[in-house]
């Protein structure tokens, strides 16, 4: 198997990762039945996940890409960047925003916020990967979360650290 050098361990491998992916997938599946939602991907991170947990989802939906961003190697900016012009019609829908991860919680509050102002019928939150000891917006959670981690920088299965190791399979912890 594929390790680089800068991965200290392997949290998470492919199976597990697919395995909760499933889950997910389960649960949003009775929660979206005949709903037509509409899953918005916050690129580049969520990419992954997105495209394994939507395919796990056995009901008419809709896809559509998001582009934020906020970290600088691995380190939080505490700058959103959010490409607002990008972001589609969502009056209506029953929106479902799939992120990586969440960190401080300053990109999905924001994101969540942006959108919930644009008519949508519900705004509801999906993550990969969650570490709340690092919030600083307060109380903030997705409505699903897959695994909740420690403070550790993860890389790997769309994470990156300087838009390296997105390729990996598994979630990896990185040296730092
Ligand atoms: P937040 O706005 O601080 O919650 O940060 C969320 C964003 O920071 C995520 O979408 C990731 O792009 C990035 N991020 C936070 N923690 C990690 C990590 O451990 N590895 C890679 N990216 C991370
Ligand atoms: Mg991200």
């Amino acid at each position: 198997m594929y390790v680089p050098k800068e991965i200290e361990k392997i949290l998470f491998t492919k199976e597990q990762i697919s395995e909760r992916v499933k889950a997910l997938g389960e649960t949003l599946t009775r929660e979206y039945k005949e709903k037509n939602p509409l899953f918005l991907c916050v690129l580049k991170g969520a990419s992954v996940f997105f495209c394994d947990l939507i395919r796990e989802i056995e009901t008419p939906l809709e896809i559509d890409f998001l582009r934020a961003s906020s970290y600088v190697g691995t380190d939080s900016s505490g700058k959103v960047e959010l490409e607002t012009s990008a972001i589609p019609d969502i009056s209506g829908r029953e929106v479902v925003l799939v992120e990586d991860i969440v960190d401080t919680a300053r990109t999905l509050s924001l994101l969540k916020a942006e959108l919930s102002g644009r008519g949508a019928l519900s705004v509801k939150t999906v993550c990969l990967l969650d570490k709340p000891s690092r919030r600083v917006v307060p109380d903030f959670s997705a409505d699903y979360t897959g695994f909740e981690i420690e403070d550790l920088f993860v890389v790997g299965y769309g994470l990156d650290c300087s838009q390296r190791f997105r390729n990996l399979p598994y979630i990896g912890v990185y040296k730092t």
